[in-house]
């Protein structure tokens, strides 16, 4: 039987938001725990400041109640038995994780322990992070007998994070004491336990089973290499998948074919072979960039990571000659662009390939109308408006009299598009679909010069 358990969080990104959230949900008093005042008032304003199912209603449920937003870490460490760290890892110049803000937070929370804690770190990072926290707190004076360092990596994805919080394929727990790997079995017990599954409110995972999630016990050291593993194995199979796309092209094969051939192999699995324009977002580019920094720090030859890597910066190339080879010239021509997240269901665009390919037409001398469902705001951050570079507030609005619609973000309603209106709203009836979002054949038989990743054309 689960029972309530005190939780800090410290970040209130992605993963620590969402965490938090979750953790309520599962039956937990949270304190959420953020340096940006701002963002701390947001959240207690009911502003969940990203885009993501299912969080306004939880935060709406919760603020109240079971989670509070607060800048006082001092608080939090006071009053909770578990602290879970995620704040950033963003990429340093080298390739690295920079983990300064996790030290930083590291230090604070030693500087406040006066009993037992359990410091969890859920941001993803490198093997060995755990023995420098732990280093870190010692040094602030802490005795090893008052605190225990556990790695509890995340593996949500945006767009479906709430979801995937509370449907896991499986809880890593690396911890080298017994006493923090209870205090982690009793904090996840609802779910492990299949307790939250039997509400009636709970939230349904994006599979149709909702079986209990295995705990995994492992190593600290062994959760940290998990975390980064599995991104990086994620990434090799999409670049995979790509420079097999590639490969069908030039046979003239279809790539769907072979990855639903490939797919149906249980050892290999039908997920993440959609070929497209590379892989994006905050975490891929940088966790297998790390990832191989670490290797080589190690003096382990992960060359093949670079080739991973290789193989997504290509994939762009080679949709920019696709657009060239639809075109002739670019200079000067009108191109509507439909999605600049980095996936769809996301208003995030770090390391957006749509946004590097933007970029790419607008160098070449193109003009670009662009829309996206979310992520408009944020992409005018970065690029901002200007005469060749336009956002329009719908499809049509984006399409009128372009030379060539280009889909760059798979976002579902970019695959429902009214093609006999679509058709006579561009100037050209061309589109360079990055996605493979449309069937080929419908495509030819409503007029389209149609071009996709790795099937015929
Ligand atoms: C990814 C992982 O999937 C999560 O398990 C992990 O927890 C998360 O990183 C993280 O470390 O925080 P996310 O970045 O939200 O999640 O997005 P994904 O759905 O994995 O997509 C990543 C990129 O790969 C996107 O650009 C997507 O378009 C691309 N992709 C994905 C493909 O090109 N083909 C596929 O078959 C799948």
């Amino acid at each position: 039987m689960s029972h309530s358990i005190q939780i800090a969080v410290v970040g209130s990104g992605y993963v620590g938001l969402v965490a938090a959230m979750c953790f309520a949900e599962m039956g937990h008093q949270v304190i959420c725990v953020d340096n940006d005042e701002r963002k701390v008032a947001a959240l207690q304003g009911g502003d969940t400041l990203i885009h993501e199912h299912h969080l306004p209603e939880l935060l709406e449920r919760y603020r109240n109640t079971r989670v509070r937003f607060t800048t006082d870490l001092a608080e939090a460490t006071n009053e909770c038995s578990a602290i879970f760290i995620a704040v950033g890892t963003p990429q340093s110049d080298s390739g690295d994780a920079d983990l300064s803000y996790v030290e930083a937070v590291a230090s604070e929370i030693a500087r406040h322990i006066t009993s037992y804690k359990v410091i969890v770190e859920k941001s993803t990072v490198p093997v060995y992070t755990n023995e420098w926290i732990r280093r870190v707190i010692e040094r602030n004076g802490v005795n090893r007998e008052m605190f225990d360092v556990v790695s509890n990596p995340e593996f949500l994805r945006e767009g479906t994070a709430v979801a995937d919080f509370l449907h896991p394929d499986r809880i890593v727990v690396g911890a080298d004491s017994e006493r923090a790997a209870a205090l982690l079995s009793a904090i996840y017990a609802p779910l492990t336990e299949g307790d939250y599954y039997k509400n009636e409110g709970a939230i349904a995972g994006c599979c149709s089973t909702s079986a209990p999630p295995p705990l995994l016990q492992t190593s600290t050291k062994s959760a940290e290499i998990i975390k980064h593993a599995s991104n990086a194995f994620l990434a090799l199979k999409i670049s995979f998948i790509n420079a097999v796309s590639n490969l069908c092209e030039a046979a003239d094969a279809n790539v769907e074919q072979v990855a639903r051939g490939i797919g149906l192999d249980s050892r290999i699995g039908p997920k993440f072979l959609r070929p497209g324009i590379g892989y994006g977002g905050s975490c891929f580019p940088k966790d297998v960039a790390a990832f191989r920094s670490v290797a080589e720090q190690m003096g382990v030859d992960f060359s093949l990571l670079s080739e991973v890597e290789k193989i997504n910066v290509g994939q762009k190339k080679r949709f920019l000659s696709k657009v060239r080879s639809a075109l002739w010239t670019l200079r000067g021509k009108k191109l509507a662009v439909l999605g600049l997240a980095f996936k769809g269901d996301t208003d995030d665009i770090r390391e957006s390939p749509a946004i590097d390919l933007v970029e790419m037409l607008l160098a070449e001398g193109c003009s670009v109308v662009a829309y996206d469902p979310a992520a408009m705001k944020r992409a005018e951050a970065e690029l901002p408006a200007s005469a060749q570079m336009r956002y329009a507030s719908n499809i049509d609005e984006a399409a009128a009299d372009a030379d060539a619609l280009l889909i760059l973000t798979d976002w579902p309603e970019f695959a429902q598009l009214d093609l006999r209106k679509l058709n006579a709203t561009l100037r050209y009836p061309i589109v360079i679909d990055g996605r493979n979002l449309y069937d080929p054949n419908v495509m030819f038989d409503h007029g389209f010069t149609y071009m996709s990743v790795g099937r015929p054309t």
